[in-house]
């Protein structure tokens, strides 16, 4: 049984249970960091003293008047690190800046007796700032060349020739908005020196490795002498992959000058002026098209907008570029990126890292494109399609199980009555002026594992006491999205034991070390692969004890359901508590470290080569929406969706991701409109959508009337976890299909066969544009555009 598909006789994995904390996340007893502070004796509060400007030099800072407020026990600056003042592993973060490169910059911290007396004492601390020029958006960061780290080419065929050898040529640019990751807990640490003189550090944290040492690499401490534990998130979403270390290393510092726990804990709107957003991505592109409607040659220009400092835009960045193809086959392609350098929060991983980014521009091609080939969004991406897995992705991975891109299409066209329901749309538009419906599908195809080789591993270390219990630690972190209800399923099905009879530890850096982030959707492969590796070395000892009493040899011992049992034997099954306490008599080691590596991948960070996927996962969605013409307001009348999850690990934790992508990723699409001041004024570069009251997030109401999620049928995964496949970020694209559904109904309002521009996101009043342009159109001048040009030069095919 060495085969990581492979299942053993009454598997737990693929049953439907509840998440693990499901019980406690509705009624409100689940524990969040934050929540330890009624816990901690003499608890310090740690307050900002947040910088007025989007860039600017610090020029005079006095701490004293904050000593005169009450209730102030010490301000920290960066005169009290004993280590490296630095906040993130690319070491272009001061945790206590002397440049102030985004508006509301934390310069110093106060810690006080109650959040109040820090609150306080940071209004009192004194600091003259000497203001710089900002740049502010992306276009101003274009035009002073300023950029950082790499910029990266993936390029396959020859582009300028495959542009020539094209009948129809399209360009144009385009700009996808960023997003917040919006975690409904906001970022929060407390520190504390413990018992044993170690820094105990209690963090909301996607990275607990990642935030141990970089509060290790600041106290001048080793990483043994720091432990980092996240019981759970109240949502990560990528935004505490590397965002929550230096909330940790204040708190860290902050315990071990005054001896006393401290917290920190950021308020929303803190939170949303400081932390990093999915990046904003401004591109330019052209694309050659034959007169069938293949695509010939893609050429394009990403700019990401990285904000002041690198974080993890390089590798957002290569998922980007390592996506813009998702399910169709380009033979000539050159894909240029680069990161602008702006006076903004250090923008981050979001849900997709990056992949969405690259995938949304791609489909607005095929989008705005299609009516102009005379064709449907539909059969011109079915045309584009991967034809068979020995074609290769631009950076030239085989597209392994591609025909299950192909059956899901077709299952999810037939299951939604596609061809049925665009009939009935096209004669409701026929009888209504002022309010139209459309139907659009859009694939999905995305690649499973760190592109960064290295970081795909995982660990973990399972315990199994001598009264029979079993308790699992493993390196990944809990934020919603029941990875811990899926490392329970795998243990309870590795030893062949129930659910019940297996628990979960919090997740700490002293139990499991080095681990990954939890990230890339990667959770469940990485420590399910590690979590079964400790199960089965327990499990292989514990058969050598049992085949002894069962008369059989080890490798015809059975565990289920709590019992081991040997094939053809007339014995009894021995119940497991039994089995473990006599093999604790036996001096059988009755506990085991678990590690997995994914084989198989390569990657080349210079030339972009390489197959740094394990697998891709696919899906693909079918949306129906109407609009009103004269607000541009919509609702999405009906979403069904066919997605590959292999064999769920968990179905319903499966269904909660797919339904929860979907929903984050069409308020990314369809609501979230960030704004930032650009003015010339005194709020230049203040991230201006505060709070919940001016960023609107999808909620209930904006749910689907009709959601049908299934997940495709027979789809064992061969050499990943028991059968599965990842989850938490594919389906996040899949709602690029009610954006392409908002174009068509927009484009319904004007003169048939019409092309129309959507910006992004697609808020009511970005629809209410898309519907003005298509009125303005006439059936002469279909490919017309308003705003923005999306520009068309026919050419004469080469040799003609
Ligand atoms: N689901 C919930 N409820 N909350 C989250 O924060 N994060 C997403 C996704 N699903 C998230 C979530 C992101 S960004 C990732 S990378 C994966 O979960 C991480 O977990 P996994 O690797 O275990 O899937
Ligand atoms: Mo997810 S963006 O990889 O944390």
């Amino acid at each position: 049984m060495s085969a990581l598909s492979e299942l053993p006789p009454k598997p737990v994995v693929g049953d439907t249970v509840p998440h693990e904390a499901a019980v406690e996340h509705v009624t409100g007893s689940a524990l969040y960091t934050d929540d330890l502070v009624g816990r901690m004796r003499d608890l310090l509060h740690a307050y900002p003293v947040s910088a007025p400007h989007a860039h600017a030099r610090v020029t005079r800072l006095d701490t004293a008047p904050a000593y005169d407020v009450p209730g102030v026990v010490r301000v920290l600056t960066a005169d009290d690190v004993p280590g490296v003042n630095d906040s993130n592993i690319n070491h272009d973060e001061p945790l206590f800046p002397d440049e102030v490169m985004f508006y509301g910059h934390p310069v110093c911290w106060v810690l006080g007796e109650t959040l109040e007396a820090a609150r306080l004492g940071a209004a009192a601390v004194e600091v003259d700032y000497e203001a710089l020029p900002a740049l502010v958006t992306i276009p101003e960061a274009i035009a002073a060349g300023s950029f950082q780290g790499r910029a990266p080419t993936v390029s396959r065929g020859d582009v300028e020739a495959g542009m020539a050898a094209a009948t129809r040529v399209f360009s144009g640019t385009w700009e996808a908005s960023g997003q917040e990751q919006f975690y409904l807990e906001t970022q929060a640490s407390i520190a504390y020196v413990d018992e044993s003189g170690q820094i105990f550090i209690h963090s909301s944290t996607q990275n607990p490795s990642e935030t141990q040492e970089i509060a290790a690499h600041v106290l001048d401490l080793t990483a043994s002498e720091v432990t980092v534990q996240c019981l759970r998130m109240g949502g990560g979403f990528g935004g505490k992959e590397t965002q929550a270390n230096g909330y940790a290393a204040i708190a860290a510092l902050g315990a071990t000058l005054t001896g006393r726990p401290v917290r920190v804990r950021l308020s929303r709107n803190q939170d949303l002026q400081f932390t990093g957003k999915r990046p904003d991505f401004l591109s330019t592109w052209e694309a050659g098209f034959d007169d069938d409607g293949h695509l010939l040659a893609l050429k394009v220009e990403l700019t990401a907008d990285g904000g002041w400092s690198m974080d993890l835009c390089q590798p957002v960045l290569s998922r980007a570029l390592c996506h813009i193809d998702n399910a169709y086959w380009i033979p000539n392609i050159q894909a240029h990126g680069r990161i602008a350098k702006t006076n903004r929060t250090s923008h981050t991983a979001f849900r997709g890292f990056g992949g969405p980014q690259g995938m949304l521009l791609t489909e607005n091609i095929m989008g705005v494109v299609a009516p102009q080939l005379g064709l449907t969004g539909e059969e011109l991406r079915r045309r584009n399609f991967y034809r068979s897995a020995d074609q290769t992705t631009p950076y030239g991975q085989r597209v392994r199980q591609i025909e299950r891109m192909h059956q899901i299409w077709d299952q999810v066209l037939a299951d939604s009555d596609f061809a049925g329901r665009q009939r009935e749309i096209e004669e409701f538009n026929a009888t209504h002026e002022d309010v139209k419906r459309a139907i659009a599908a859009t694939p999905v195809k995305f690649g499973i594992s760190f592109n960064k080789s290295s970081m795909n591993q995982g660990g973990a270390l399972v315990l199994v006491y001598k009264d029979g219990s079993v308790l699992v630690n493993h390196g990944g972190t809990e934020m919603g999205q029941g990875l811990h209800t899926k490392m329970l399923q795998v243990a309870a099905t590795a030893l062949g034991l129930p659910l019940a009879k297996v628990r979960l530890a919090p997740t700490r850096t002293d139990k499991v070390p080095n681990t990954s982030a939890t990230s890339a959707s990667t959770g469940a492969d990485l420590n399910g692969g590690a979590v079964k590796h400790a199960c089965d070395q327990i499990r292989d000892r514990l058969a050598v004890v049992a085949g002894g009493m069962l008369g059989v040899p080890p490798a015809d011992v059975r565990f289920a359901e709590g019992t081991a049992y040997g094939l053809n034997s007339d014995r009894d099954p021995i119940a497991w508590d039994e089995l473990v306490h006599i093999a604790y008599l036996q001096r059988i080691q009755l506990h085991a470290a678990g590690y997995y590596r994914t084989e198989g991948l390569e990657w080349n960070e210079e030339t972009y080569k390489g197959s740094p996927f394990k697998y891709f996962s696919y899906g693909a969605a079918v949306s129906e929406v109407e609009v009103d013409g004269f607000t541009g307001a919509y609702r999405t009348r009906r979403v069904d969706v066919v997605h590959d999850v292999g064999d769920s690990l968990s179905p319903l934790i499966d269904l909660g991701q797919i339904e929860g992508a979907f929903v984050q990723g069409a308020g990314w699409l369809t609501l979230e409109d960030q704004r930032w001041d650009a003015s010339d004024g005194p709020a230049r570069g203040r991230f201006s959508t505060q709070g919940a009251s001016t960023y609107k997030l999808p909620s209930f109401s904006e749910m689907p009337e009709v959601f049908n999620v299934r997940m495709f049928e027979n789809a064992t995964e061969e050499g990943a976890i028991y059968g599965s496949k990842a989850v938490g970020e594919p389906p996040l694209m899949l709602p690029i299909s009610v954006r392409e559904a908002l174009r068509k109904a927009a484009a319904a309002f004007g003169p048939a066969g019409i092309s129309v521009h959507l910006a992004s996101p697609a808020t009511p009043e970005a629809v209410y544009w898309a519907i003005e342009d298509a009125r303005s159109r006439t059936p002469e001048a279909p490919a017309a555009q308003a705003v923005p040009a999306v520009a068309e030069r026919q050419r004469v095919p080469s040799g003609v």
